[in-house]
């Protein structure tokens, strides 16, 4: 899960980063109160889980009250890279001497943890990349204060940065993050560092150790059939188009959805409506819920069930799509099923005894992905 930045900075300033004062608001009136509270000048910033506020007009200064108004006005309900103002935060504007980078992330490709930081931070980070000094960060042995000096000194940032750096290391590894970022990371003109700006990424695989997160959800910018979903254990995402997608393994279910694009080119621009992978051993009741998800989806005009057994046995499938059809009852919108690989013909055996009036088998993967695309235009 993504944080908004006020969202990071509370979880900063809970392990001791200076982050200053902040208010979230929804509307002008607020803003303007917040400020007051606050002290002007204030900064206004969109809250928008995107990169590229500031350049796209999502940060302004605002010196007066009538300031605060203007920008309060103009930012919320921009539209930044397709995510809409909703909230904005109010923060004290910082007497800026320095802005610096730091990030801490996992290193996938090298298999352990990175710090990334720079002495030119700030929006321009992106054509800085050269000046980021990449120090690797042993899991066991973390980041003391001496391991800190020695990033802050390989990226040039002044040394006084070092505690806040152990800080946010301590973040990281409580929280369990993949991702802390700071940009800008800023001295001030007493030379006091503080945190300006946050990125977060929470591991969603620790979860259950991290009750307290859950207040981190955006229940109101949370898709409701993805939030159903997930409380079914689904590994569901809503996507734009007309044809819900079932499969089991990501890799099958990905491949799935290019092959319904390009077949829906032919028919209009049919394009697939989600992802859902129900993963190995597809029971029937795994596959009622993610057929009850789909189907419920308004946009949704015809599904592809594509599954190639593997560990799971297509027998066992045909069988969860029968029973889900019968928990389900009337099904308006076409099924097309196509089963291949480990007892696939016992699958299919299965599915034509049923003569499920919805449910159209064929063999191949293409081919059951243009007859859903076909079922699905216009
Ligand atoms: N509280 C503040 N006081 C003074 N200046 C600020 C403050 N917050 C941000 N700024 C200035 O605005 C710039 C952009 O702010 P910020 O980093 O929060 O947004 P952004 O980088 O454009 O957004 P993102 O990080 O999402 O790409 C900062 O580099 C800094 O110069
Ligand atoms: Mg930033």
């Amino acid at each position: 899960m993504d944080l908004y930045e006020y969202q990071a900075k509370e979880l900063f300033s809970k392990h001791g980063v200076p982050v200053g004062s902040q208010r979230v608001v929804a509307n002008p009136t607020d803003a303007v109160a917040a400020a007051r509270i606050l002290g002007l000048p204030v900064v206004i910033k969109a809250q928008v889980k995107t990169g590229g506020r500031g350049k796209a007009g999502g940060v302004k200064l605002a010196r007066t009250t009538d300031d605060v108004t203007t920008h309060a006005e103009a930012i919320l309900g921009l539209d930044i890279k397709g995510h809409i103002v909703r909230k904005v935060l109010v923060t004290p504007a910082s007497d800026i001497a320095s802005e610096y980078y730091f990030s801490f992330l996992l290193d996938r490709a090298n298999r352990t943890f990175l710090a990334l930081a720079s002495a030119e931070g700030g929006v321009e980070i992106e054509d800085n990349a050269d000046t980021l000094a990449r120090v690797p960060i042993d899991p066991i042995e973390g980041v003391d204060l001496a391991k800190a000096k020695q990033i802050a000194a390989e990226a040039g940032i002044p040394e006084a940065a070092a505690p806040i750096i152990v800080r946010l290391w301590k973040a990281f590894v409580a929280e369990e993050a993949t991702l802390v970022e700071v940009n800008p990371l800023v001295s001030d003109s007493a030379g006091e560092i503080m945190a300006l700006d946050g990125k977060v990424t929470l591991d969603d695989n620790a979860d259950f150790r991290h009750p307290d997160h859950a207040d981190f959800v955006d229940t109101a910018a949370e898709d409701p059939l993805e939030a159903r979903a997930k409380s079914k254990g689904l590994n569901y995402v809503k996507l734009d188009g007309q044809v819900g997608v079932i499969g089991n393994g990501a890799g099958l279910v990905m491949s799935t959805l290019d092959v319904v694009a390009y077949a829906g080119e032919a028919f209009g621009g049919v394009e697939p409506a989600n992802f859902l992978d129900i993963g190995g051993g597809a029971s029937a009741e795994v596959m009622a819920n993610g057929l009850e998800i789909i189907l419920s989806d308004p946009d949704v005009r015809s599904v592809l069930v594509n599954v190639f057994g593997g560990i799971t046995a297509c027998d066992a499938v045909a069988n969860g799509i029968v029973q889900a059809l019968k928990f389900l009852g009337k099904v308006d919108k076409p099924i097309v099923v196509r089963l291949d690989g480990n007892n696939a013909e016992e699958g299919r055996r299965i599915l034509e005894e049923a003569a499920l009036p919805s449910v159209v088998q064929i063999e191949t993967m293409d081919a059951a992905a243009e007859h859903a695309a076909k079922l699905a235009g216009v």
